[in-house]
């Protein structure tokens, strides 16, 4: 069975728009892990936008739940995380301005910089992940450097089913980025603007282990409550 990462982060969106304490990211991963999620994600980003550092730290401090920290690579992120000691890291590249993660890294451009970090993290075993766009030249750079997992950015095919067009070449790819890196010996690992339908397309592709999906669930839930949004995908996600 493929696992099921869900994000909370616009669970922090969605309290930080009053500047209260409600919804509390907190407990929908203490909620979401019982009904099912194999792990939580959370990012923390540089404006804080979601997740604060008080969110990271009741998180992880919680070893009942399984944490998957996505941030950017950067020296001061990895102090956070090497001190909060997640699970698992997701390297994102993060710009202040756009809405959501646009794009996987540019791995080529910050080589340096991620050998670093990723044998950091590596060292302190949490596991290391690379999200990247589905190509073959990010795949063999992330075996490179040693990172366990790629996690393949699925925004692109999300967003050409949500407009009904064509997204057999978006989906080749995804496959074949996922025969080659499972080939190298990484996990596979999948996310980005997916849905029901998304999760669908892509189940039958054998070497993905993980989807990772946010707000896709969190508004789900809105209408149909957590518990049974969670049950839906793990219907669909058993192989
Ligand atoms: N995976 C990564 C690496 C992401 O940056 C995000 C967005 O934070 C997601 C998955 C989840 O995307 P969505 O909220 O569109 O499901």
């Amino acid at each position: 069975m493929i696992k099921l990462g869900i994000n909370v982060d616009h669970v922090g969106t969605l309290r930080n728009s009053r500047g209260e304490s409600h919804p509390d990211p907190y407990l929908a991963a203490k909620v979401a892990t019982k009904y099912g999620a194999n792990s939580i994600t959370i990012h923390l980003r540089e404006d804080r936008r979601h997740i604060n550092d008080l969110d990271v730290r009741r998180i992880c401090k919680n070893k009942k739940l399984t944490v998957n920290l996505e941030m950017a690579a950067n020296f001061k992120m990895l102090k956070i995380a090497l001190f909060n000691k997640p699970s698992y890291v997701c390297l994102v590249p993060e710009r202040r301005k756009e809405i959501t993660t646009e794009g996987g890294l540019n791995i080529s451009k910050n080589k340096f910089k991620l050998k670093k970090i990723i044998q950091r993290l590596n060292k302190a075993k949490i596991r290391t992940s690379l999200f990247i766009d589905p190509t073959k030249s990010n795949i063999k750079l992330s075996k490179e450097l040693h990172s366990n997992c790629v996690e393949l950015h699925t925004g692109r095919l999300a967003g050409l089913v949500k407009k009904k067009k064509s997204f057999n070449v978006e989906l080749k790819k995804i496959r074949e980025c996922s025969k080659y890196a499972y080939k190298l010996g990484l996990e596979v690992h999948a996310g980005h603007g997916m849905d029901y339908k998304t999760a669908k397309i892509l189940k039958p592709i054998k070497e993905i282990k993980e989807f990772n999906i946010g707000h896709f669930i969190v508004g789900e839930s809105f209408f149909y409550g957590i518990k049974s949004v969670i049950i839906r995908f793990k219907k669909i996600l058993k192989k």
